[in-house]
This record gives structure tokens, C-alpha cells and sequence, in this order.
């Protein structure tokens, strides 16, 4: 059966974020837009909490079942909730959300339902920037904008 889900992230930049998966072993499509980033890279992650109480903090880290290292959203070692980064082409502007991700899904034990999404004022590195932070979070910096994925209507 398809799935859907959705996201409003708020904070230093706004956007609305949707995820559908067409059956629970298939690839989640995830489409949007994220308004105001600065020009340029961002990292774009799924964190393991759905708890905004302290501000984007209490999301937690990136959401990792399998208690592997950060990575790229293409490489085989990575966490589930690396989904790279989202590039802005010029300051301030509405930068599009285009991916398809074969690790996150919206059942099962990789479900990111109720859990939060990130989008940070730095590129994610994607493991591989040699900064102490590289293997843990890309370096990606600042959480600008948060929030809690949940189901949409099918
Ligand atoms: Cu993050
Ligand atoms: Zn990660």
C-alpha cells in the first residue's frame, strides 16, 4: 500500500517537505521546497527524534539503527537518515527538494515516522571533509530549520 508523509520545517528558513512510498520495499520520494538558505549547500538529514522542545537540539543525532558511521547518501555505509544536501542557487530564493532515497522508509524498522528533519547552514561534508565531526555529522553545522515528519493522508 502507498505511504505518505509530510513535514513543515520552521525556524531561520521555512519549507514544506512530502515523502511518498509507493510499497514498503520501494525507494521514498522526497519532494518540497525549502525557502530563505543562503547560497549554496546544506546538509539535509533525518534526525533520530521527533522532539522539538528544545528547538531543533532535542531531535537528537541522525537517525542510525544500524549504528553505522555518516556517510554519503549513495555510499553503503552511512547512517539511514543521511540524505546529503540540498543546494540553493543564489541567496534567499525557493531551492527544490528532488530525491529519491532507498534507505529511509515510511514503515518497518527505517520508518522516519515521527521523527525530524533537518536542515542545517553548512554542507554536509558526507563523511568525507577530514574534520573530527566528518564520521558523525558531516560538519554540517547549525540546525536552521526543524520539523516532525508525520503520516499525510494516502
Ligand atoms: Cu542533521
Ligand atoms: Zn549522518
Amino acid at each position: 500500500m502507498p505511504a505518505k508523509a509530510v513535514c513543515v520545517l520552521n525556524g531561520d528558513v521555512k519549507g514544506t517537505v512530502f515523502f511518498s512510498q509507493e510499497n514498503d520495499k520501494a525507494p521514498v520520494v522526497v519532494t518540497g521546497e525549502v525557502s530563505g538558505l543562503t547560497k549554496g549547500k546544506h546538509g539535509f538529514h533525518v534526525h533520530e527524534f521527533g522532539d522539538n522542545t528544545n528547538g531543533c537540539t532535542s531531535a537528537g543525532a541522525h537517525f542510525n539503527p544500524g549504528k553505522q558511521e555518516h556517510g554519503a547518501p549513495t555510499a553503503t555505509v552511512r547512517h539511514v537518515g543521511d540524505l546529503g544536501n540540498i543546494e540553493a542557487t543564489a541567496d534567499g530564493g525557493v531551492t527544490k527538494v528532488c530525491i529519491q532515497d532507498s534507505q529511509i522508509s515510511l514503515s518497518g524498522p527505517n520508518s522516519i515516522i515521527g521523527r525530524t528533519l533537518v536542515v542545517h547552514a553548512d554542507p554536509d561534508d558526507l563523511g568525507i571533509g577530514g574534520h573530527e565531526l566528518s564520521k558523525t555529522t558531516g560538519n554540517a553545522g547549525a540546525r536552521i530549520a526543524c520539523g516532525v515528519i508525520g503520516l499525510a493522508k494516502s
